[in-house]
């Protein structure tokens, strides 16, 4: 039978038995799309888009196992820290379980669509006059102490162990691992669990190599590719708007063993990818998302990237959720005019 999700596909990876109810929505198995015409031919380009995710983010692969454990030891509310995106996926399985969901978010910090997809999903938004970092010690303090409350940030280790199946499937599409890999950090979770997904695959005999993972960061709030922690992160890119990331020393830990490395992209680096990608391949990522590619391009036109690699950048999220970044592109909307007006406008683009 078709696998349903990522715990289905990949359960002898995973930390589930009989005994754990399986809470999906379908998440995992997307999209991994070659880029012509973003790098120059002597690069070979390929495109993670995790955006095709339920809730529009990689957040899934990790919610249905934190949630699925979750139910399985029998708690009844999920809670978590979040920049947007994490309260979004967390809200959503929880709403497939049967269970409460509370969400902590730094206030006017949020793209609107996340709070709007948290919102409809039914769970309880709390919103603090203070940053992701200041959230997220409040909710791993309390959930410290009620242990019926499950905590759903990626310190939970059942988010790493979902997430790392995009390694997996990296690897399965591919039929081997790539020279590079490059993603967002924000908390620093992702980068770590796919490293490990490439180390297991790599001890299970499924790949002969590991990748470098090349890991960017917003300028404003880029405390790994500085090494110091940053007190007041700022960036456009709200949903790596952190300061001290919690799983900084597993990704220092995961770059060193790759030998790979931390940069720190601009806002304006971001939003230039963001829109070339979007106009070069049909896909719009958040901004967020935007970072390792414009990186990348950086790194490639510096010729600090090996010509004849194969490098694979992870669109970690979806840029619909974030209309007032999309809205910075500019392209207002031209003056309407009469139908009969249309055949001649239609026929100057018929002569371009
Ligand atoms: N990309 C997107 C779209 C994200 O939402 C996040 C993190 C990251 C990258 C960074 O991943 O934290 O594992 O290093 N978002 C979290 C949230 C913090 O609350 O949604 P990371």
């Amino acid at each position: 039978m078709h696998a349903i999700g990522v715990i289905s596909s990949y359960a002898s990876w995973l930390p589930v038995s009989s005994a754990t109810p399986v809470i999906t929505l379908g998440e995992g198995n997307t999209p991994l799309l070659e880029a012509r015409g973003l790098l120059p031919p002597k690069f070979r380009l390929w495109l993670k888009w995790e955006g095709a995710n339920p809730t529009g983010s990689f957040k899934d692969r990790g919610m249905t196992l934190a949630v699925s454990k979750a139910c399985e030891a029998g708690a009844r509310a999920m809670v978590c820290a979040s920049t947007g995106n994490t309260a979004a996926s967390a809200a959503a399985y929880a709403a497939r379980a049967g269970a409460r969901a509370v969400v902590v978010v730094p206030q006017d910090a949020v793209a609107r669509g996340k709070l709007a997809q948290a919102r409809i999903y039914g769970a309880r938004i709390v919103r603090v006059r203070g940053n992701f970092d200041a959230a997220l010690a409040a909710v791993r303090q309390f959930t410290s102490q009620h242990p019926t409350v499950a905590l759903v940030n990626s310190v939970n280790p059942y988010r790493l162990a979902g997430q790392k199946t995009a390694a997996f499937e990296v690897v399965d599409a591919l039929g081997h691992a790539p020279d590079y890999l490059a993603l967002p950090v924000g908390n620093a979770g992702n980068i770590s669990a796919y490293w490990r997904g490439f180390v297991e695959y790599h001890e299970a005999g499924l790949a002969a190599t590991r990748p470098h993972l090349l890991g960017f960061q917003a300028a404003g709030a880029a405390p790994l590719a500085t090494g110091a922690a940053v007190d007041h992160p700022e960036t456009l890119a709200s949903a790596i708007r952190i300061g001290r990331p919690a799983s900084g020393h597993l990704a220092r830990q995961a770059v060193a063993e790759s030998e790979g490395a931390f940069y720190a992209v601009t806002d304006a680096e971001m939003l230039a990818a963001q829109g070339r990608l979007a106009r070069a391949t049909g896909i719009i990522a958040e901004l967020a998302s935007a970072a390792p590619l414009a990186g990348v391009l950086r790194l490639a036109e510096s010729g600090e990237l090996r010509p004849g690699t194969e490098v694979v950048v992870v669109l970690t999220g979806h840029g619909l959720k974030d209309p007032d970044v999309l809205e910075l592109h500019g392209g207002a909307d031209e003056d309407s005019i009469s139908v009969e007006a249309v055949a001649e406008a239609l026929e100057q683009e018929a002569r371009r």
